[in-house]
């Protein structure tokens, strides 16, 4: 098994890069590491990054890093891979701070990189912005959400909890969810979320935004699924942007999640939501769906 134990950074392809840079710098709050013209390396607090930023005709989400737990190699890594039908390739040097990795293509073509060791750079928090805890989790949108469970369970990833049959939630640690997948049309990122500590940091978030005139597309309020309080907004390329708190925590060991006074069984455990209870737990109204 290639187990993984965390979502490390996230990587879109923006033709503006500036825009971008000034976006995460000053509005999320995070500290640019390294800087070229065709690539932008951004840490959260400790690790060399946590969002790679490349120059490119097509803004977007082009892929994902998953670290893998310590007692694996990458050769070990790209021999599984391999053995499982997987083109994999070891390649050295190709994304600053990480020595070696291994890098595949995924079932709908999103460039995930598998790594050992990552340079903790270490700028720590910034003094102003958003300034997430972390990356938390990132949805994609994929042909067949059933076909990407199941591809991913390779890596480590259990399914926590379904919208139907077309959102399929999936985590590699204690987090609800590090990744989901949403069956789509069209293969893009369906969002990014970042973790942020408690109600009145989210709060004072939504001000920072509201301070740089962003507009807030949805929330807050408690989604069903992983329970989080959530608000949507989109960074300068569209990309869609969750930030959220008090999602629910997964214990692998007895399948259920930490009980918490808001849940709707006892234990809750891992299960199919109806598309509307999922969506918002408060019966708030919103004017923009987010499936
Ligand atoms: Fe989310």
């Amino acid at each position: 098994m290639v187990q993984v134990f965390r979502l490390a950074y996230v990587h879109f392809g923006t033709p503006d890069m500036a825009q971008m840079l000034k976006y995460y710098q000053d509005v999320i709050g995070l500290s640019v590491i390294e800087q070229d013209e065709s690539r932008a390396y951004v840490s959260t607090s400790i690790d060399h990054h946590n969002i790679m930023l490349s120059k490119a005709n097509e803004s977007g989400l082009i892929g994902f890093g998953l670290q893998l737990m310590p007692n694996i190699s990458c050769e070990e890594a790209a021999e599984t891979l391999h053995r499982n039908g997987i083109e994999a390739t070891i390649k050295m040097n190709e994304v600053s701070g990480i020595r070696e990795l291994v890098e595949f293509v995924d079932l709908d073509g999103y460039v995930v990189h598998l790594f050992f060791a990552m340079e903790v750079a270490a700028p720590g928090f910034q003094t102003a912005g958003v300034r997430p805890n972390k990356v938390g989790h990132l949805s994609l949108r994929v042909k067949d959400a059933k076909r990407s469970v199941e591809y991913y369970k390779q890596f480590g990833f259990s399914n926590t909890d379904w919208i139907e049959d077309f959102f399929g939630f999936m985590t590699c640690n204690r987090d609800h969810h590090v990744l989901n997948f949403a069956t789509s049309d069209y293969k893009a990122m369906h969002h990014l979320a970042f973790e942020l500590r408690d109600y009145s940091h989210l709060v004072s978030a939504m001000d920072h935004l509201g301070r740089n005139e962003i507009p807030i597309l949805w929330g807050p309020s408690r989604h069903g699924a992983g329970h989080n309080i959530a608000t949507y907004h989109r960074d300068p390329d569209g990309n869609m942007i969750e930030l959220f708190t008090d999602a629910d925590v997964f214990v692998p060991e007895l399948g259920i999640f930490e009980p918490r006074p808001w849940h709707e069984h006892f234990p809750q455990r891992p299960r199919v939501w109806g598309t509307d209870e999922c969506i918002t737990r408060w019966g708030t109204s919103f004017e923009q769906s987010l499936v």
